[in-house]
This record gives structure tokens, C-alpha cells and sequence, in this order.
């Protein structure tokens, strides 16, 4: 039975909206909300009220209700769960062999065109049933759940042909019916091309718009459809196509750009109107001024140019130009083994010199926005969802990215259920 939680004797709670915004941009970045000795009223799953300590027993709040549990949070932090917009952690097994090739100095391009990288997750994929693959799965949502995250998007895109992309997005079906988190899927399709395609890139795209795109859509399989748009996997032309096609299913563009060059995957993610571009190691002037005209979030994965070593997002000077920024994890085997937000934060802050409200606003609101969620998910707000954390005891929000190896996450609620870690 779902019943109230108050939580009382919070020292900070941060991310606190009495508007809710749908994104937040440039300089406003560096602003956070915060309450200092606050309250925080769930019920029903559902943020009802929250405060100033002082003002609780002015409040509607029926303090004395026996079904009313109480959480003494002293001194504490509370802060609203993550919201993960680009994952692929729905994946068989591990590469960890080629991040030895990689130490030894392949890069993650020469990798894949020797059948490692994403094929050899297809390969692996294929080889496994329907269930285990549910089981390895539910492993990684239990984790990112313990590490604070209560909204997810998880995509297709190791299956590359469609018996084994249903699998997936099967797969990611049954997560969202059995985990407590708020799941989005996508269909990736032209995340790589398959084997048998190596040399005729364009019948795979078609196989892609003829057959998957349709089938994903009658079976309500995906919420957005994502395009690998970068050299040596899709262009420009074929991303453009592959949008085309899913915009007229239904499915809106949430696509994967200029992380190995300037590969124009940008401007085509604004042009068909992308909730989302993801990755963006490769930005120039001319890429934030198509952002700048766009209502489509830039999502930085700083997870994956750490792991990879590439060259970070220019972000400084795309959120001094006014742009809204995202950070996600792209948990995945081969570029971001990790869905861990908080160290996704801290990536944010050391390598990529956000400040630690800029961070905190990107891993919140504005990642909430790149999966379609900033209304409901993503702060403290009236009437969102009651998906928030209780740090351990730390003395500020910016010892959060601070603290990088640290586990300082003490309690998960998530529809306003305490989960057991
Ligand atoms: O987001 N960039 C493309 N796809 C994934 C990597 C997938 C893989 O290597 O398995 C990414 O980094
Ligand atoms: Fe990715």
C-alpha cells in the first residue's frame, strides 16, 4: 500500500522548483535551488509538498496520521534521483579484452573495423537466450538504482538485424515492468553495420526503414529512434533517411553525433528536430549556432571520451553561448562500462570544468528533458514523481562530484518507496 513518507531535518535539499522549468540554459546553469533545514512530503508516489522545517506545522500535512512514516534525514542531503537519457546497458557479457587492445594502443575505430567493438557485442548478443539476457540486464538496473539513478533510457542497437533487435527491445519492455525506474527505449538500429552488410552499407539502411522500423512501431517496441551518425559508421544522408522513417512512425530522433569527427550529425539531429544529440566531442561555431535555433538538448557522455581518451565537448564555451547541456552515462561494454552518475558528474566537473551546479542541473533537469521527462522527473517539485536520494553525511552538494570514488548515497526512494540497496 502506498502511504506518506515525510522526510524531516533535511540539512540541504537541493534541486527545489515551485515552477517547473522544462531545461535550463547558459548562465542559469550555474544557479541551483537549494532549501537549507528543509521538509520533503511524498505521498502516493508523488511529491506533495516540501519546505522550510519552520513552516511544516502551517502546512496541510496530517502529522499525527498513523499511516504517516517518518524519516529523520539529520544532517543529510536529499536530492532528486538522476535521470540516465543515453544508455545501452541492455548488452551480453563484457569486452574487457579489448580494453587491453586498447591500453596497448588500438584505437576504438581500429578496433571495430576488425570485428570488435559493437559487432562482437551482436556476436555475443545473438549467441545468448531472451531470458539471459533479462537476468544480465536486471544486474546493471539494480546497480544504477543503488547508485541513485530513478529514470533511464536504454537502447537496441547490438541485435543489427531483426530477430535479434526485438530481442532487445523486448528486453527493455520487461525491464519497464519490473523495475521501480522510469524507462525509455530506443531503437538503434544503425548503431553498426553488420557483417554481411560490410560492403553495401545502403541495404542495410533500407532493411532498417523496410523492415524494423515498421515492426518496431506496431508492436509499440520504442519511444525514440537513434542513428550512429559519424565516420565510419552512418552519414549524413543515411541518418537523414532512417529519421525520416521513424518521425513517420512515431518515434522521434534521439541520435548519437560527432564523437569521432565533425560528421554534420548535429545539424541533421536539429533539422528533423532530435529531442537529443548525443556525444558531440566534434563541436565548432557552426554546430552551436544550429543548436542555438534548436529546441534539441546537447547530451555530453563524459563517461565514454574518458574511457576512450578522446578530446572532451568544447562545453564551456557551448554553455557561455547559452546553450542547455545533459551529461548521461552511455553505460555500454565497449566505451563507458559504468552507469555510475555521480563519477559521471565528477568526469563533468574535472575534465570537462562545469561547476558543480552546472553538473548537478545537467544530470537532473536537463537530462530529464533529453529523455522527455523534465514534467514529471528530474527536481523537487509539486506533483513530480517521488524519485530522490538521502546522501550519507556530507557537508555541501558539492562534495557530491567532489568525493569521486565515494559511495555517499545512503537511501533510494523511487515512487516514494524506500528501495532496499
Ligand atoms: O555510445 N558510439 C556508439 N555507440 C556506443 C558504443 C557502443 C559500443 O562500443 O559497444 C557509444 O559510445
Ligand atoms: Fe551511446
Amino acid at each position: 500500500m502506498l502511504t506518506g513518507l515525510l522526510i524531516v531535518n533535511i540539512r540541504c535539499l537541493v534541486q527545489t522548483e515551485d515552477l517547473v522549468r522544462s531545461k535550463i540554459s547558459g548562465r542559469e546553469m550555474s544557479v541551483l535551488n537549494t532549501i537549507n533545514d528543509a521538509f520533503l512530503y511524498l505521498r502516493n508516489g508523488i511529491i506533495l509538498d516540501f519546505g522550510n522545517m519552520k513552516d511544516l506545522e502551517l502546512t496541510d500535512i496530517p502529522l499525527n496520521d498513523p499511516l504517516i512514516r517518518y524519516i529523520d534525514a539529520a544532517g543529510n542531503l536529499v536530492l532528486p534521483s538522476f535521470c540516465d537519457s543515453h544508455t545501452h546497458l541492455v548488452y551480453a557479457g563484457s569486452r574487457e579484452t579489448e580494453f587491453t587492445d586498447k591500453i596497448r594502443g588500438l584505437s576504438y575505430e581500429e578496433i571495430a573495423r576488425r570485428g570488435g567493438g559493437i559487432l562482437n557485442s551482436a556476436g555475443k548478443l545473438h549467441e545468448i537466450s531472451e531470458e539471459e539476457l533479462f537476468a544480465q540486464s536486471m544486474v546493471r538496473i539494480r546497480e544504477i538504482i543503488a547508485l541513485g539513478t530513478g529514470a533511464v533510457e536504454i537502447k537496441s542497437g547490438y541485435g543489427l538485424n531483426l530477430e535479434d533487435e526485438l530481442k532487445m527491445l523486448r528486453v527493455i519492455k520487461r525491464i519497464k515492468g519490473s523495475c521501480p525506474m522510469e524507462v525509455k527505449a530506443t531503437f538503434l538500429g544503425a548503431h553498426a553495420v553488420p557483417r554481411e552488410f560490410i560492403n553495401n552499407r545502403e541495404k542495410y539502411v533500407d532493411l532498417v526503414i523496410g523492415e524494423m522500423i515498421p515492426v518496431v512501431a506496431s508492436e509499440e517496441l520504442a519511444d525514440y529512434i537513434d542513428v550512429f551518425c559519424d565516420r565510419g559508421f552512418f552519414s549524413v544522408e543515411d541518418t537523414e533517411r532512417i529519421l525520416m522513417a521513424g518521425i513517420k512512425y512515431g518515434l522521434t530522433a534521439k541520435i548519437h553525433a560527432n564523437e569521432l569527427d565533425y560528421s554534420g550529425g548535429i545539424q541533421a539531429g536539429v533539422k528533423y528536430n532530435a529531442l537529443s544529440v548525443d556525444h558531440l566531442e566534434c563541436t565548432g561555431d557552426n554546430e552551436i549556432v544550429a543548436l542555438l535555433e534548436s529546441d534539441t538538448m546537447p547530451t555530453l557522455l563524459p563517461g565514454s571520451s574518458f574511457f576512450l581518451g578522446l578530446n572532451d565537448p568544447p562545453v564551456r564555451k557551448m554553455i557561455d553561448s547559452g546553450l542547455p547541456v545533459a551529461l548521461a552515462s552511455d553505460y555500454n561494454p565497449g566505451s563507458s562500462p559504468s552507469g555510475n552518475m555521480k563519477m559521471v558528474m565528477s568526469l563533468g566537473c574535472i575534465k570537462l570544468r562545469m561547476l558543480p551546479e552546472e553538473v548537478i542541473n545537467a544530470v537532473t533537469v536537463n537530462s530529464a528533458y533529453a529523455m522527455g521527462l523534465s514534467g514529471t522527473h528530474g527536481s523537487i517539485a509539486r506533483g513530480k514523481v517521488a524519485n530522490v536520494f538521502i546522501t550519507k553525511e556530507i557537508p555541501s552538494y558539492e562534495f557530491m562530484p567532489y568525493a569521486f570514488g565515494s559511495d555517499l548515497i545512503e537511501t533510494v526512494i523511487l515512487k516514494g518507496e524506500v528501495i532496499n540497496k
